[in-house]
Parts: structure tokens; C-alpha cells; sequence
């Protein structure tokens, strides 16, 4: 199914949901949130949930015996499949509990748990080497967006991220334009604003992997996404979808969100 602006790209709209909800609290949101998403509503948008990973077997379950459309997603990984990691998931084990989307490079990875480029790059080979689709976050701090270098601090995590990835497997992935300054903190990119950094994305995307996987790859802002700012976000060239972290927490805010056509 095309998405609105008649590009191919179907819009994915991904709640991330950091470390919020235990299980219990995790299979009512689904619940909640399958009560008031429809079939027009798939058609028209994929949806994708990422629980924290304790959560993750009672939201597969959910999910599947409910049969929602909704998509499972991970937030993090390790880039080898097993080994001597304390602490850390390997994606073979994502993949086994039908994870199809796993996020990579989260600005909280990077800055709260020292995750560079180099890392975000071997996570996004595993996780596509395990037949899941990596979530590729990218976006600059304030002092770079004040200091003029948003574009260079954004192509370069996308030049870096997916070094050595293959064309075709580049356009089957989604990045993330997360701004920083604006995560959780009630600042959203303006429309334009994020337009122009996801513009850039694609091009960038386009000189490293050919223009068919700039064509494919879906692109979407996060950072203070909302009910009341989805819709004129979507309505940009280059924006595919959104990245949601506290909106996404409320399953009525997030349905809004999903239905952003709708507002
Ligand atoms: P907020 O929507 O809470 O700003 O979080 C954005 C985010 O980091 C999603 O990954």
C-alpha cells in the first residue's frame, strides 16, 4: 500500500517506550491500543510497538494470539549472536520472538551508554543478518544545531552506520531523525526543519547505496511527537513515519498518532 504522497514508502509508526511498562502494564497497552486501531488503519500505516525486553514474549503472545497487525520491536541489541556479553540479547534471540524492528544508535544509547558510530554500525549488520529490520537513529545535540553543523553531524552517523551495508538491504532499513534537543522535552523540529535534515538523509543515502534504496528507505522524525504535530510532520516529502516515546506510552495518544489522517 503507497503511502499518501503517492512515493511507495508506506508510512511505519513506531512507539518506543524506553524503559516504561513491566509486563502487566505492557500487555494492557497492547490490549488497549488493538481496541482502537482498524483494518483501515493497517492498511494505511505500519505500526510497530518496543517494549523493554522483559515485556517483550507477553507482547509477542498478545499480539499473535489476538492477531494485531501490530509489529514487535526491540530497542536494543548486541551485535553478536551469543557469547560471554553479561547483560546483553543477541539477535537471533530477538528474532526467534517474531521481533521485526529493532532500533539501533538511540541518542541514549549513544550518549547514556558510550554506543559510537562503529557500534551502531556492527548492530546494524547483525540485526539485519538476523532477518530483522534495524531502526537506525540519527540526530545532532543542541550545541550543533546552534552552531550551524546539524547536516554534517547527521550525514556522517548515516555515512558511518551503514558502512558496509548492501543497496538493497540499506532501502529494506528505516532511520530515525531524532534531534536531541528535542527528545522529551516538548521542543519538536518544525515541519520544515525536519524536512530539510531528512532531505539530506535521503541524499546521503543515495550517493552511499544507489538512488533506488534512497527511493525505498523510510525516514522518520522523532523527538516530542504528538497527536496535535503527527499530521503536518507527515505531510513533508521525506518523512515516513515517526518515532514516538512518551506519546506512545498512552494508547489513546498513540492510536491518535497512528490515525494521524484522521486529526
Ligand atoms: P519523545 O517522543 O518522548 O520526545 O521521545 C522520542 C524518542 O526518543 C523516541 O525514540
Amino acid at each position: 500500500m503507497a503511502s499518501g504522497g503517492g512515493n511507495g514508502r508506506k508510512p511505519l509508526i513506531s512507539g518506543n517506550w524506553k524503559m516504561h511498562h513491566n509486563h502487566f502494564e505492557a500487555i494492557q497497552t497492547v490490549q488497549k491500543l488493538s481496541y482502537q486501531l482498524g483494518s483501515d488503519d493497517y492498511a494505511a500505516v505500519d505500526v510497530s510497538v518496543h517494549p523493554p525486553f522483559t515485556d517483550l514474549r507477553s507482547v509477542q503472545t498478545v499480539l499473535e494470539s489476538d492477531e494485531v497487525p501490530v509489529a514487535l520491536g526491540a530497542q536494543h541489541c548486541h551485535w553478536e549472536d551469543k557469547g560471554a556479553f553479561t547483560g546483553e540479547v543477541g539477535p537471533p534471540m530477538l528474532a526467534k520472538l517474531n521481533v521485526a524492528y529493532v532500533i539501533a544508535g538511540h541518542s541514549e544509547r549513544r550518549d547514556l551508554f558510550g554506543e559510537t558510530d562503529e557500534m551502531v554500525n556492527r548492530k546494524v549488520r547483525a540485526i539485519i543478518a538476523a532477518g530483522m529490520t534495524p531502526i537506525m537513529c540519527v540526530g545532532e545535540h543542541l550545541e550543533e544545531r546552534e552552531a550551524g553543523t546539524t547536516e554534517e553531524r547527521v550525514s556522517s552517523q548515516v555515512r558511518a552506520g551503514l558502512e558496509g551495508v548492501p543497496g538493497e538491504q540499506v532501502g529494506a532499513m528505516v532511520i530515525a531523525y531524532e534531534p536531541i534537543w528535542a527528545i522529551g522535552t516538548g521542543r519538536t523540529a518544525t515541519p520544515e526543519d525536519a524536512q530539510a535534515v531528512c532531505g539530506v538523509i535521503r541524499s546521503v543515502v543515495g550517493e552511499l547505496a544507489g538512488e533506488a534504496a534512497a527511493g525505498a528507505v523510510r525516514i522518520q522524525y522523532g523527538g516530542s511527537v504528538k497527536p496535535t504535530n503527527t499530521a503536518e510532520l507527515m505531510a513533508q516529502p521525506d518523512i515516513d513515519g515517526a518515532l514516538v516515546g512518551g506519546a506512545s506510552l498512552d494508547p489513546d495518544d498513540f492510536s491518535r498518532i497512528v490515525r494521524y489522517r484522521k486529526e
